[in-house]
């Protein structure tokens, strides 16, 4: 297993390039299960959450073939119609299939994801909706069955802002018979690309990126070039890590009107924020500022964030209350920050953070995904050693992110343990 050294306390200076979404990307692999034949999805990252991915499809019978970050998916074989707990269990989004695949082959069986560390993440609202759209479903030994002749066009009002369920409905609708509307959809980024790619295929979507989405379907779709859209949350964290070391980093390649939430409470906190020609300079101040935030559905403050800004509040003038509204239970970094020194208390979903001057680092491990990237920055910035273990998590979602800190300055280095 490998780990992480750092070194703390240099103020990261220069360029560094965002790779392509994973949360993006996971859908858009998906949808090319509608559209039989040959697929290409361009920017993908490299990340075990995409090799998860393509293990699905491939499992599916699709023919997949990358080359670096160009991928080939042939979907014109799939032969089978379930996804085994082996699989579903490494990733949860691998559950997206089941509305792809049943609005395909009539029929689709693919193991429930279960919870994981953030919080339990049931898929009811995802079920509930192919319902709505006419699927039989069946719930047995830990395997949803669906099965529907052909998904009907439906008026479907999710209770809570999903993403997935959002994502999952929309492939799923885009081949049934009549208009389906989703209300309350949510409105990430991410949504807006995967109903690009799916209107590239030839389907009708009207509306991604706000709360209503009209889908007209149509009854076949063919296959698509797509390009994926930036990470958000990679371009994020390192706007964190420019700001936490009093660094000076211009970014490529982001959108930063993904991340207004972010880039406005970054500025309350005295970090200047700058754009041009598609560059984004961000320069933190000599001592940040504390600032509140809540977790919320897009465009509110993205929930992958929030690790990422606490760490940065442990460093901050004053106290700051952040509140997680997402998830329950995401809040496992605070017990690794700790360890450096930060002086942090949680009630129920809301930690409050009194800044000190300065981190010192510390042996700590990986507990997720986003909890990972928060302990690089609190080690970034600290004095001294940090050793971040438990890095597969990290491997998920970032591509080369030591290499890129490297890229900026940092003394970061990955070592087998
Ligand atoms: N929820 C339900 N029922 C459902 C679906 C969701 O109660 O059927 C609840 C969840 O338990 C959660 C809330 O609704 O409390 C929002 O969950 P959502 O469905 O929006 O999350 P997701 O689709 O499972 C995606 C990202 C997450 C990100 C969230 C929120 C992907 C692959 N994952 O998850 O990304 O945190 O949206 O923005 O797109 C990450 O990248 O580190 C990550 C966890």
């Amino acid at each position: 297993m490998d780990k992480l050294i750092i070194k703390g306390g240099k103020k990261l200076k220069g360029e560094v390039t965002v790779s392509g979404s994973k949360n993006a990307a996971l859908p858009l692999f998906v949808a090319t299960i509608l559209a039989p034949g040959l697929n290409e999805i361009r920017n993908v990252p490299f990340l075990r959450d995409i090799n998860t991915t393509i293990k699905v499809l491939e499992s599916l019978g699709a023919q997949v073939e990358g080359n670096g970050h160009v991928v080939r998916i042939n979907t014109s074989g799939i032969n089978s119609h379930e996804a085994t707990y082996d699989l579903v269990k490494t990733m949860r989004a691998s559950v997206l299939v089941l509305g792809p695949l049943l609005a395909r082959f009539g029929q689709a069986r693919v193991s429930l994801p279960g919870g994981c560390a953030i919080g339990a993440r049931p898929i009811n609202l995802h079920l509930k909706g192919l319902q709505a759209l006419g699927a039989e479903i069946t719930l047995e030994h830990g395997y949803v069955e669906a099965k529907a002749r052909r998904l009907k066009g439906a008026r479907i009002n999710f209770d809570v802002s999903t993403v997935g369920g959002t994502e999952h409905l929309m492939m799923a609708a885009a081949t049934a018979k009549g208009e389906t509307v989703l209300e309350n959809a949510a409105r990430e980024p991410e949504i807006v690309d995967l109903g690009m790619m799916l209107n590239r295929m030839g389907a009708k979507i009207e509306g991604a990126g706000t709360d209503t989405i009209r889908i007209q379907g149509v009854s076949e779709l063919s296959p698509a070039s797509y390009e994926v859209m930036p990470d958000r949350i990679e371009a994020g964290t390192f706007m964190i890590a420019a700001a936490m070391t009093g660094g000076d980093i211009r970014i490529n390649g982001m959108k930063l009107e993904h991340l207004d939430a972010l880039a406005f409470k970054m500025q309350d906190a005295g970090v200047e924020i700058t754009s041009r020609d598609g560059v984004v300079r961000v320069k933190g101040p000599k001592r940040l500022a504390s600032v509140n935030i809540k977790t919320r559905p897009y465009p509110g403050f993205p929930t992958d964030m929030q690790a990422q800004f606490m760490a940065m509040m442990c460093v901050a003038d004053g106290a700051s209350v952040i509140s997680e509204n997402i998830f329950e239970n995401r809040f496992m970094h605070v017990s690794e920050l700790l360890r450096f020194g930060a002086d942090i208390t949680i009630e129920g979903n809301t930690a409050t953070v009194k800044g000190i001057k300065k981190l010192s680092g510390a042996p700590s491990m990986a507990t997720d995904l986003r909890a990972s990237a928060s302990l690089i920055l609190a080690g970034l910035a600290a004095d001294g050693t940090t050793e971040v273990t438990r890095i597969y998590h990290l491997d998920r979602g970032y591509e080369s992110i030591e290499k890129k800190l490297a890229g900026l300055g940092a003394d970061i280095i990955r070592v087998k343990e």
